[in-house]
C-alpha cells in the first residue's frame, strides 16, 4: 500500500512540475514554485486518487484535477500565513512565502496558483469534454469559494477572540477544511463515474475526514514541535483562535476524535470495503504526527 501512495505522490509532483514550469516574471514563478515544492503531504490529491482507484476508475484522469486542488490548497496556505491572517513565519519546514518574497509577491503567487488551477481544468475540459470532468470542475469551484474554504477562512478570522459554541466551530471547520476534502473525494468519485447516490454518501464521509483533519491540526498545534510540524506551534493561542481544543479542552477533544475516527473507518468499510488504498490512506492521515 505504501508503494501505491508513493506512486500517486510521484504522479502528483510530476503533474505539478509540468504545470508550473518557470516563466516570466521569474520571481512570481519562483514564489509559486517555492511553496508548492516545499514538501506538503499532498493529502487532498491523494484522497482524490484513492477514491477514484477504489471505485475502479483510471487515476491518470485525476492528474490535472489533483494538481489543481493542491495548487488551491497551497495558495490558501500562503494567504493563511500572511501577517493580515495568521502571521506565521514557517510552513512546510521553510520560511513562509511572504518572509522570502515579501507580502505583495506572496499575495500574487497565491492568486496565480488559484487561477492556474482553473486554467489546467479548463484545458482538460476542452480536451476531454465528459460528464465526470464537468462535475469534478464544479465540485472544486464551489469548495474553494465563499460557500467553502474562503467562507471558512473568513469565519475563522471573524471568530478570533469571540465566544462561540459547538455549532459555530463545526461551521468553521467544515467550511475552511472539510470543503476541500469533500471536493477531493467527490472529484475522485465523479472521475470514476460514480452516481449521485454514492456521491451523497461520499460527501458525508468527506465532511467527517475534513473535520477530523482540522481537529488533529488543532491538537498538534499544542502538543507537537515546530521541528516535526514544519510550522510554528501555539499559533492558535497567539491568534486567540477558536479551535476544538480551546472550546472543549484536550480530554474531550481526544475522546471525540476517537469517536469520529471510528465513524470514518466504518463509513469507508460500508461504501468501499476495508481492503483498499483509501482505508490505508485514511489510517495514515488520522494517526499523523505532522
Ligand atoms: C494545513 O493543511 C491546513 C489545514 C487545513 C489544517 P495540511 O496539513 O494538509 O498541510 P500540508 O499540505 O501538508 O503542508
Ligand atoms: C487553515 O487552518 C485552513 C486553511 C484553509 C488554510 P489553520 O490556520 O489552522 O492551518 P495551519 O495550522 O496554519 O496549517
Ligand atoms: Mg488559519
Ligand atoms: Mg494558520
Ligand atoms: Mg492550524
Amino acid at each position: 500500500m505504501e508503494k501505491i501512495l508513493l506512486e500517486y505522490r510521484n504522479l502528483i509532483n510530476k503533474e505539478l512540475e509540468k504545470n508550473i514550469a518557470p516563466e516570466k516574471p521569474e520571481i512570481l514563478f519562483e514564489a509559486m514554485r517555492y511553496s508548492v515544492f516545499a514538501g506538503g503531504k499532498r493529502a487532498r490529491p491523494l484522497f482524490m486518487m484513492a477514491v477514484c482507484d477504489s471505485l475502479g476508475g483510471n487515476i491518470k484522469q485525476c492528474l490535472p484535477f489533483a494538481a489543481a486542488i493542491e495548487m488551491i490548497h497551497t495558495y490558501s496556505l500562503i494567504h493563511d500565513d500572511l501577517p493580515a491572517m495568521d502571521n506565521d513565519d514557517y510552513r512546510r519546514g521553510k520560511l513562509t512565502n511572504h518572509k522570502v518574497y515579501g507580502e505583495a509577491m506572496a499575495i500574487l503567487a497565491g492568486d496565480a496558483l488559484l487561477n492556474r488551477a482553473f486554467e489546467i481544468i479548463a484545458e482538460e475540459c476542452c480536451n476531454n469534454l465528459n460528464i465526470g470532468n464537468m462535475y469534478a470542475f464544479r465540485y472544486l469551484t464551489v469548495a474553494a469559494g465563499a460557500c467553502g474554504m474562503i467562507g471558512g477562512q473568513a469565519a475563522d478570522i471573524l471568530s478570533e477572540g469571540q465566544d462561540i459554541d459547538m455549532r459555530e466551530i463545526l461551521f468553521i471547520h467544515k467550511k475552511k477544511t472539510s470543503a476541500l476534502f469533500c471536493a477531493a473525494l467527490n472529484m475522485g468519485a465523479a472521475l470514476a463515474g460514480a452516481g449521485i447516490d454514492k456521491i451523497k454518501r461520499i460527501t458525508a464521509l468527506g465532511e467527517k475526514i475534513g473535520l477530523a483533519f482540522q481537529i488533529r491540526d488543532d491538537i498538534l498545534d499544542i502538543t507537537s514541535t515546530q521541528e516535526i510540524l514544519g510550522k510554528p506551534v501555539n499559533s492558535d493561542m497567539r491568534n486567540k483562535k477558536n479551535t476544538y481544543v480551546s472550546l472543549f479542552g484536550m480530554e474531550k477533544t481526544n475522546g471525540d476524535y476517537k469517536i469520529l475516527s471510528a465513524q470514518i473507518y466504518s463509513e469507508i468499510k460500508n461504501i468501499f470495503g476495508d481492503n483498499n488504498i483509501l482505508y490505508y490512506l485514511v489510517s495514515k492521515i488520522l494517526d499523523r504526527d505532522k
